[in-house]
């Protein structure tokens, strides 16, 4: 019997210590969020980029899919974030996830409405304020990890210099695709792992095929760092529209709904991914992690799972000896 640790957000416990990482932009959505649910691990709808009204839509439909526990993850950068939250609280979410600057207010939020909240951080100084505003967890996120980057440090780096300074539980994300990378996060003192990118080639997930196909055709030196209006760095694939981008071309925002706090104007992010995900992708940026290229295929999540843990099951031994 596979013994693997106790995951504890708040007062929940997954079967799994797996999360799926929010996407923001309609990648995660209530059908792949409710699927890694219902299968014993922490599904995330990435709430970024949709209107509050969808999102509480989003999470209702995925409460009525599954009684597995079921999170969002809301960025700071956002404009409306207090709003998101509060409505995401109100409609009963089981946890929320929150990265890409750092809100104090939150954690209170979080203490009066009963949901536990988890800030996504890359470094220890981050990891030791998160704690002492009360986040239930944190999820140390590396340079390898898709979306918008924290550091240009690999994930195994900046890992046990953070275990070491906060008590809370700690998830590793950034650059896991299999048991493996699961096995070397926990073997660091992780007590689970988030994953996004593996869980974007899944049945599932809702975006567009051509999106899925530029994901399996990736190659290593087909992920790239591009810049992004939101004031971080993104980790996406190559394709035209980054060709321009990181040739200093960027096409200038058409028009503007003003969905970020601080937005560089460089071009329109939102407007980006959302031509991605629906099918434009060489006219969008996909998002996506450094390992993509690990991934030789689309299963349903199930699937996924099954094969995580067996693969999981050859590394445990050189865990337990720890
Ligand atoms: C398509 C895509 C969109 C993402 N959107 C968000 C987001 O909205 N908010 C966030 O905190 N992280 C976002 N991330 C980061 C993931 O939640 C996750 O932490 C990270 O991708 C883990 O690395 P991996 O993809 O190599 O597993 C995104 C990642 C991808 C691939």
């Amino acid at each position: 019997m596979l013994q693997l640790p106790k995951l504890k957000i708040g007062d929940l416990t997954p079967a799994f210590p797996i999360i799926q990482g929010g996407m923001a932009v309609r990648v995660s959505t209530s059908s792949l969020a409710a699927a890694v649910a219902e299968t014993g691990g922490i599904g995330v709808i990435g709430a970024t980029g949709m209107g509050i009204e969808e999102m509480r839509m989003e999470i209702r439909e995925a409460k009525k899919l599954t009684k597995g526990i079921v999170g969002v993850n809301i960025m700071f950068a956002i404009r409306e974030f207090a709003e998101m939250v509060k409505a995401a609280m109100e409609e009963k979410v089981d946890a929320i996830f929150t990265g890409a600057g750092f809100s104090r207010d939150i954690f209170k939020w979080g203490r009066e409405a009963g949901v536990p909240v988890v800030s996504i951080v890359s470094s220890a100084r981050l990891a030791v304020l998160a704690e002492k505003f009360g986040a239930a967890a944190v999820v140390v996120e590396g340079t390898e990890a898709g979306g918008h980057l924290g550091t240009d440090r690999p994930l195994f780096e900046i890992l046990p210099a953070i275990r070491e300074a906060v008590k809370i539980p700690l998830v590793a994300a950034g650059g896991i695709v299999n048991g493996e990378g699961i096995a070397r996060a926990l073997k660091l003192g992780a007590d689970g792992v988030q994953m996004a990118t593996r869980f974007v080639l899944s049945k599932e997930c809702s975006v567009a095929e051509s999106f899925k196909k530029l994901y399996l055709k990736a190659k290593p030196e087909d992920v790239a760092v591009i810049p992004s209006p939101v004031g971080m760095p993104g980790r996406a694939l190559k394709n035209a529209f980054v060709s321009r981008l990181l040739s200093g071309d960027a096409p200038a925002p058409e028009h503007c709904d003003g969905c970020l706090k601080h937005c560089s104007g460089q071009y329109c992010i939102l407007n980006a991914l959302e031509n991605s995900r629906s099918g434009r992708v060489e006219e969008g940026v996909v998002f996506a992690g450094q390992n993509v290229h690990k991934i030789k295929e689309i299963l349903p999540v199930k699937d996924i799972f099954s094969n995580l843990l067996y693969e999981l099951k050859s590394f445990m031994g050189s865990i337990k000896a720890c």
